[in-house]
């Protein structure tokens, strides 16, 4: 496990992805350690004094050439829209790498990484580093419309890409579960990755468990410390009360009570 470091970040730039989205990209003072598709960084939001804890956000990419590693912020709450109101040159704290990553898939196996709304963050990522080939590699990526679907472009480089929308605007209308890739052939694949919203990767797990496929979902609990102090993360497991902080956000679904 990295040792943990915080530091303050300088920001090279904010864009907007959508009205919703947007990609920061962060130069680090020191040099990165090697992070692993799925961990994250806490990020202190500065600007008001009613934004107390740091909020956590999934690594999107990293250039260990540049120095810098970029998050994709979706506006949510308070927090999240003060983020994006960041500027270039402005710093920002981060605690990182914090939690663990998703397992590396072996060479020559079929992954299906599956992410709905922020949850494709990591996805970018974890199919960049897997070291599969593009055509192993199947990216199903959910949103509610085409116009919160962000950076696809890049996604396209590492894998074959499948769009689902709830409105149809894109890809299969209604949910991942919906779409053929994963309604019809989950048996293709050696492995399943999701990252996204509670009820997409529940039901996600109990399609995957009852194929007998390996899963791994990434969990986003509410979180404050990010480092397994505050309990405040708690999710009940197999294996007992773990911190989804430390002891995921990545966990196997037969670990998962669900
Ligand atoms: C490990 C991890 C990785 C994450 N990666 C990303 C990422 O890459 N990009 C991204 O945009 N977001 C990501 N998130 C979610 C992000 O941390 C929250 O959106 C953010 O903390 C919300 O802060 P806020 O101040 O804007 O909202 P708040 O004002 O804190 O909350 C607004 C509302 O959203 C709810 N809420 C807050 N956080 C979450 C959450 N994690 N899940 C569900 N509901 C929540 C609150 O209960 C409240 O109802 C991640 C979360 C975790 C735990
Ligand atoms: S966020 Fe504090 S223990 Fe997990």
């Amino acid at each position: 496990m990295s040792k943990k470091a915080v530091a303050d970040f300088c920001v090279v730039e904010n864009s907007p992805l959508n009205s919703t989205n947007f990609l920061i990209k962060l130069k680090a003072p020191l040099k990165l350690p090697v992070f692993q598709p799925g961990q994250f960084v806490n990020v202190d939001i500065k600007g008001t004094d009613e934004i107390f804890l740091r909020r956590p956000f999934s690594i999107y990419e990293v250039d260990y050439k540049e120095n810098t590693l970029s998050l994709i912020v979706k506006i949510l709450g308070r927090g999240s829209k003060k983020l994006t109101e960041i500027r270039e040159g402005e710093i920002c704290s981060l605690v990182y790498p914090l939690g663990n990553g998703f397992t590396i898939p072996q060479k020559g196996e079929k992954v299906l990484l599956i992410g709905g709304g922020s949850g494709v963050a990591p996805m970018l990522f974890l199919a960049k580093v897997s070291g599969l080939q593009p055509e192993n590699v199947n990216l199903l990526l959910g949103a509610r419309t085409i116009e919160e679907h962000v950076d696809v472009k890049k996604y396209g480089e590492y894998g074959n890409l499948h769009f689902s929308t709830e409105d149809g605007s894109l890809g299969e209308k209604g949910f991942v579960t919906q779409h053929p890739i994963f309604k019809n052939n989950l048996h293709m694949f050696d492995r399943v990755y999701a990252c996204g919203p509670d009820v997409m990767m529940r039901a996600i797990a109990k399609e995957a468990k009852a194929a007998n496929i390996f899963c791994e979902v990434s969990l986003e609990n509410l979180m404050a410390c990010g480092f397994g102090v505050c309990l405040c993360c708690i999710e009940p497991t197999n294996r007992g009360n773990l911190c989804v902080c430390t002891d995921g956000p990545v966990f196997n679904i037969n670990d998962l009570k669900w």
